[in-house]
């Protein structure tokens, strides 16, 4: 008879032994091709709802972290943007793959972002959307339902994490029946409006890298 080390050993190796076997092949079914796990700034792997912030790669003039803005006449802040103050972290994000709610956040493979906590009492889906909107689509949250600023504007499509310089940038694939956007992705940038506001927008100008902390 087996005794209990020897159990636990033998679990333990076909434990191991399951996640090496099924992991790559798991993160291999999505669209890619070289998918790696993103890391964070100070190393370690970004796990499915980690709280996150997302700031410039370098600390400085582009801003602060990720955080909400209010568009137009909006009581509810409905606009992803940078934080106009260099020295504050912004909103806390969480990551979860598309394909699979409990794989560690990995690059090349679409995956769903969301503010985890909303600044003031609204009821927005928190998870982030792109706006299609003149002069250029602006990442947002909230769904078709939620008011007035963005209905039935939503591009259906997916963001995907990509290596970029020295950190990371996102990207945004617009789903193939969605005609006037359809194909390529474009990748995600600032854009300073009028009122000074940095939001997020499709865009391959202004492009910088972005790094992931832990906000533990
Ligand atoms: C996911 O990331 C966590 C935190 O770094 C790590 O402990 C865990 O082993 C990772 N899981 C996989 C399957 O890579
Ligand atoms: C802002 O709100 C006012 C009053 O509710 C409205 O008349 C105006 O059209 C709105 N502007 C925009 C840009 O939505
Ligand atoms: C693209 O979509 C628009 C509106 O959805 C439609 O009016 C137009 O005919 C479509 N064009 C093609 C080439 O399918």
């Amino acid at each position: 008879m087996m005794n209990t080390p020897t159990l636990f050993t033998s679990f333990f190796f076909l434990l191991f032994a399951f996640i090496t076997i099924n992991l790559p092949s798991s993160l291999s079914l999505s669209s890619s091709n070289n998918a790696e796990l993103v890391q964070y700034k100070d190393g370690g792997n970004i796990s499915p709802m980690d709280f996150v912030y997302i700031l410039p790669a370098k600390i400085g003039p582009k801003g602060g972290g990720i955080t909400l803005g209010n568009t137009k006449n909006s009581t509810c802040p409905a606009a992803v943007v940078l934080d106009n103050c260099a020295a504050m972290n912004g909103l806390v994000l969480g990551f979860t793959m598309q394909q699979d709610e409990n794989l560690n956040v990995s690059t090349n493979s679409p995956v769903y972002i969301e503010f985890l906590d909303l600044p003031v009492d609204c009821t927005f889906d928190l998870r982030w959307v792109v706006v299609d909107d003149f002069p250029h689509p602006w990442i947002g949250i909230g769904s078709s339902d939620d008011d007035d600023d963005h209905p039935s504007k939503i591009i259906d499509g997916d963001f995907i994490i990509q290596r970029y310089q020295r950190g990371y940038k996102i990207v945004f694939c617009p789903k193939s029946n969605n005609n006037a956007t359809a194909g390529a992705c474009k990748s995600i940038g600032i854009h300073k409006d009028k009122h000074g506001l940095r939001n997020l927008i499709l865009t391959d100008k202004d492009l910088f890298p972005f790094v992931f902390v832990n906000a533990h």
